[in-house]
């Protein structure tokens, strides 16, 4: 029986005395959204429906959760899982790790381009099931590492979203395409609430998008992706930057002013460094990717010239305004924040361990109103343009900022233990982690109420293979500078590079890589310790 928005059914049985019943509960969703069911009205709809479960109920239980446990063996624990040998701790860190690839899986529509992956999941209603740069920045390295043509499906969402993303742009008076910094049907546009100003200022989204499309052409090397919209998004997002930034002739420099960085803590604030670098490598990006296209497919070349503007984007990151480390080797994170108050104690390792750090802020008119972030900033930077800094610097600016960040949004800790272990700081790294991997694991619930965090979950996976595991995506090259901490003895994984499969596995002192491809076998070189190798079958790198 049925009322409106809600389906019940009653039943009243007499079970003996010693009996138990065991009532199994079959559940189909369909949609007009489903593809191939566009078409559908209601009624079809609950057809389809009933022909699902009635069809399903023939089968019993045992058996539904045989096949599910089956195709989850064959397409994720057979070439996605870890193994972590070590102290009792690497138990739990298995645990973390298959935690957060299983709501990896289950959380993303990668069966469907229309759609992405929302910021709680489909675990909860938190940011209503909105696309956020969670996306680009903190999951999608999970896909293209260990699944690309899922990765494709995430990164060809975007493509799909560019009308949108036009008409985004237009309306704020510039060029090209402008992500939308929540996105959810791909026709919608900007989807954050009108009571929220993010959605006007969190414009690195735009350079985040491009990147991750990028990042997942260079790792796959998939043209038909690039031809078939991905250069578009490329040229656009480059468009955006050149058409949006204003020239500041006391410096004589191109600005992105009135923004948020990821430190939502500071709004409307002017050259972010971490949006201004990851402009500037949009429009290397498209530089770079225009001149390709030119030698490779002049006709697409000639196709696309309308989204093609190489002076304009030259002269853009020419004149773009880079904030440089200070006499003391830290970047500002925003024009003026060091004029803020410093308000951390001497002696005090992160704000983030203190709890009673945020009281300090009254005297001073707020948390806009210190050096305290909410979340990786300027860390996100140097470990998104890794071969942008010299490794002191990034040592000073990790220490600065973490000292300062209150790691009060689940986008932060794996960040920094990503960057710590690439720093060789492996302590601090294996304690970030733990940190991270607490956040929807913990004993308190309460922390996922709104739903369990997506990109945190990401972040998990990427401490353990790119922080960890030190695989990462450097320019256009695969690098493996693994980083065990002390607590792990031996760590393997699989990754695809280049529709290669290769398995990596990594002990104190040394590391092999096995090209596991299942068909034809590719030679795959990467970088380790400043030297290149290459792998036909399989090859031992000692340290
Ligand atoms: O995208 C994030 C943002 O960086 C911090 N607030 C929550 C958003 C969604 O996860």
């Amino acid at each position: 029986t049925g009322t409106k928005n809600c389906v019940r059914y009653f039943a009243e049985l007499d079970v003996p005395a010693g009996y138990s019943l065991v009532a199994t509960k079959y559940v189909v969703i369909h949609t007009s959204r489903d593809q191939g069911n566009e078409m559908c009205g209601l009624s079809e709809l609950a057809d389809l429906g009933a022909d699902h479960i009635k069809a399903s109920a023939k089968r019993s239980f045992d058996c539904i959760l045989d096949e599910s446990a089956a195709e989850w063996g064959r397409r994720i624990w057979s070439c996605r899982d870890v193994l972590i040998e070590g102290a009792p701790s690497a138990d739990l860190d298995v645990l973390a790790y298959r935690f957060a690839i299983y709501h990896l899986t289950v959380m993303s529509p990668v069966h469907d381009n229309r759609m992405n992956i929302g910021a709680k999941g489909l675990s909860g209603p938190g940011y209503y099931g909105h696309a956020f740069w969670d996306t680009e920045i903190y999951m999608l390295p999970y896909f293209i590492f260990e699944a690309p043509e899922e990765a494709r499906s995430l990164v060809e969402y975007r493509v799909n979203s560019l009308g949108a993303c036009r008409r985004n742009a237009k309306k704020g008076g510039d060029r090209g395409a402008r992500f939308c910094w929540e996105s959810a049907w791909i026709t919608d546009g900007e989807a954050t609430p009108v009571w929220c100003d993010t959605g006007d200022l969190e414009l690195h989204i735009t350079a985040d998008v491009a990147l991750g499309a990028y990042y997942y052409y260079i790792a796959s090397g998939d043209e038909e992706f690039m031809k078939n919209g991905g250069y578009e998004l490329i040229f656009d997002s480059a468009s955006f930057w050149a058409s949006h930034m204003k020239m500041n002739d006391a410096r004589g420099k191109y600005e992105i002013n009135d923004v948020t960085g990821p430190n939502e803590f500071h709004t409307h604030v002017n050259n972010n460094a971490y949006t201004n670098y990851l402009a500037a490598n949009n429009l290397e990006a498209a530089l770079k990717y225009e001149k390709l296209l030119s030698e490779r497919y002049p006709e697409l070349r000639e196709n696309l010239g309308g989204h093609i503007d190489v002076a304009f984007w030259q002269n853009a990151l020419d004149k773009l305004y880079l904030p440089q480390p200070d006499e003391n080797g830290i970047i500002a994170e925003h024009d003026g924040f060091f004029d803020l108050p410093e308000i951390v104690f001497d002696g005090e390792e992160s704000v983030s361990k203190n709890p009673k750090a945020w009281e300090r802020t009254e005297k001073h008119g707020g948390i806009e109103k210190v050096q305290y972030s909410k979340q990786a900033d300027v860390a996100a930077l140097l470990y998104q343009m890794e071969d942008k800094f010299s490794a002191e610097i990034k040592k000073k600016n990790f220490y600065f900022y973490e000292r300062n960040c209150y790691h009060s949004s689940s986008l932060s800790l794996n960040t920094y233990s990503c960057l710590a272990a690439d720093m060789g700081e492996l302590d601090m790294a294996y304690d970030l982690f733990e940190r991270a991997m607490m956040i929807d694991m913990s004993n308190e619930p309460a922390s996922s109420s709104a739903g369990i965090h997506a990109a945190s979950l990401g972040g998990v996976w990427q401490c353990v293979v790119l922080g960890f595991g030190g695989v990462r995506r450097v320019g256009d090259d695969l690098r493996i500078e693994p980083n065990l901490p002390s607590a792990w003895t031996k760590l393997a994984f699989e990754i695809s590079w280049k529709g290669q499969r290769l398995k990596i596995t990594e002990s104190a002192g040394s590391f092999t890589v096995e090209n596991i491809t299942a068909g034809e076998k590719k030679p795959i070189s990467f970088i380790s310790g400043g030297k290149t190798y290459t792998v036909d079958e399989k090859i031992e790198v000692v340290k």
